[in-house]
């Protein structure tokens, strides 16, 4: 595993999660993947008054790799506003898992200035997942 997020990815998620769209928790959040392309694909959370019609950051840079044709998630970084990590749902833990390998490096990122990483498998073990 690498020690520190790619800068370029950093920015990135920062990036988008200044436009998230997080009303009712107040808590934003951005994501930002380097597809095998080598391109950078970035996410927020967008909210919705119907609650779990909100979707996550890591949803939205997902959907923006696979709309653009990529298919594998190279890096990851996740950030949030404060001092709260934003270590990943169970539910973007396995539409990561879709598109990466276990040994994926996942960075979170607080604007406070910490960052944890993990990998993938570690905190997502035993995964469901299908070959395509
Ligand atoms: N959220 C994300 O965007 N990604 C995560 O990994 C955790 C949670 C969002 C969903 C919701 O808009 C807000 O954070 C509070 O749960």
């Amino acid at each position: 595993m690498s020690n520190t997020p790619d800068h370029a990815l950093v920015v990135a998620a920062k990036t988008a999660m200044e436009n998230a769209y997080a009303p009712y928790s107040k808590y934003q959040v951005g994501a930002a993947i380097r597809a095998e392309n080598g391109q950078i694909y970035a996410g927020c959370n967008v909210e919705n008054a119907a609650y779990p019609e909100g979707t996550c950051a890591e949803a939205g840079a997902i959907a923006a790799m696979i709309a653009a044709g990529a298919k594998q998630i190279k890096d990851i970084v996740i950030i949030a506003v404060g001092d709260v990590e934003a270590a990943p749902c169970g539910g973007c833990r396995q539409k990561i898992n879709e598109f990466a390998e276990p040994d994926l490096t996942i960075f979170v990122v607080s604007t406070a200035g910490d960052t944890t990483r993990y990998s993938l498998g570690e905190i997502l073990p035993h995964s469901f997942k299908l070959e395509a």
